[in-house]
């Protein structure tokens, strides 16, 4: 075994700040990732300390090589497909979340001295959440209620590694953001997803800088076999229609966004697969809370600088363009139906509940 940490998906977003940190800490980093030209720009910036191996964890002979070569002493497994590609493709995303997670966890315990393990997970474990009947937030005990594609496979990876003979962490994260606008994903389909989006459901963001602390403090600290909730301090604690609005005017355009729809307060699975999150536990452990939300709104808007007075003018021309490709414009109806809106648009989301793993 060496010292180094293997970082699957390690030009990721939350995958960029994991290594930065990592490497931050003098830790020795193994970025594995795939071979596509933007990974191989980004490998270009890598911090001292940080090498890449190119894989593609969907194939199981490569994961046994990158991992019997690396002989990592820690694993951190953020390789993944998310919403929105996710339901464009649901039979990659079986593969890269669920199936690569068993190849690397198969490996990583055949090693003589197996690795920690650490797994990227998400809130979205505990499915649509209606605020109208449920008043709790979620802890690491609440049980899991995946509803589609993405939960579910999120879940089955967890559970897998839950159940190796491995030492693990499981990082369930909440709604990762960067006050860097340029690393978040933002294209048509996530903002056709936004405009979908039940405007009076809970979310709980965190700063991505915060994810990277977190991840790199799970390689060490004393949470072995534990589920930790990352997200923010309370101040994260938002409603979905506070997000997008105050993104857009942070970025200079301001009340750029279709009005959006509520929920409907008796359906339960019409939400989406976010919460707020109890992070008492992770935040004790791991002591990643640094970036409130009105600390990142006031950097994105500081970092945007002269270029947000530039973007003004075009504001009316973005509050057209965008509410013509709203997800409810024209539909009859009051409340939001995300679910029925992500099927019409990019696939339908419970389409592979079935999952790979028996
Ligand atoms: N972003 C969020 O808000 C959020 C929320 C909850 C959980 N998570 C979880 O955190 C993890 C990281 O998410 P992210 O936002 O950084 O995602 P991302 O899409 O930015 O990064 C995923 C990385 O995985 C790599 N990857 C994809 N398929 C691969 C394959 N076959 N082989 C090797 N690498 C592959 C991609 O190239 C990319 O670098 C994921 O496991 C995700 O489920 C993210």
């Amino acid at each position: 075994m060496t010292d180094a940490v293997l970082v699957t998906g390690g030009f990721g977003l939350v995958g960029s700040q994991t290594v930065k940190r990592l490497t931050a800490d003098g830790r020795r980093v193994v970025v594995a990732d795939l071979d596509t030209p933007a990974n191989r720009n980004k490998a270009k910036a890598l911090p001292v300390g940080a090498d890449v191996r190119w894989a593609d964890l969907t194939d199981a002979a490569a994961v046994q090589r990158l991992v019997s070569e690396v002989a990592p002493s820690v694993i951190v497994h953020l390789a993944a497909v998310i919403p929105p590609p996710l339901y464009r493709n649901p039979s990659l995303a079986r593969k890269v979340n669920v199936d690569a997670t068993v190849a690397l966890v198969r490996a990583a315990e055949a090693q003589p001295t197996p690795p920690r393990f650490v797994q990227a997970s998400s809130n979205a474990v505990y499915g649509s959440r209606n605020p109208h009947r449920v008043t709790d937030v979620v802890r690491a005990e609440t049980p899991p209620r995946p509803f589609e594609l993405y939960s579910n496979t999120k879940l089955e990876a967890e559970e897998f590694v839950r159940a190796s003979s491995l030492e693990w962490v499981v990082l369930r994260l909440g709604g990762v953001l960067s006050p860097d606008f340029s690393a978040l994903p933002l294209t048509a389909d996530g903002i056709f997803i936004e405009s979908a989006l039940p405007t009076d459901g809970r979310i709980h963001t965190v700063d991505v800088r915060d994810v990277g602390i977190a991840f790199a403090a799970a390689t060490t600290a004393d949470v072995a076999n534990e589920i930790l909730l990352i997200a923010g301090d309370d101040s994260h604690k938002l409603l979905q229609k506070d997000v997008g609005a105050a993104l857009a005017a942070a970025l200079g355009l301001p009340g750029v966004l279709p009005e959006g729809r509520p929920g409907d307060p008796d359906d339960d699975d019409g939400w989406f697969l976010t919460d707020w999150m109890d992070t008492a536990r992770a935040q004790e452990a791991l002591g990643f809370q640094h970036h409130s939300w009105p600390s990142m709104l006031a950097e994105m808007t500081e970092r945007m600088g002269w270029k947000r007075y530039l973007l003004r003018p075009v504001a009316p021309l973005a509050r057209v363009f965008l509410s013509r490709r709203a997800a409810y414009r024209n539909a009859p109806g009051t409340y939001a139906d995300l679910w029925g809106a992500i099927a019409a648009k990019l696939g339908d989301p419970c389409l592979s509940n079935e999952g790979t793993q028996g």
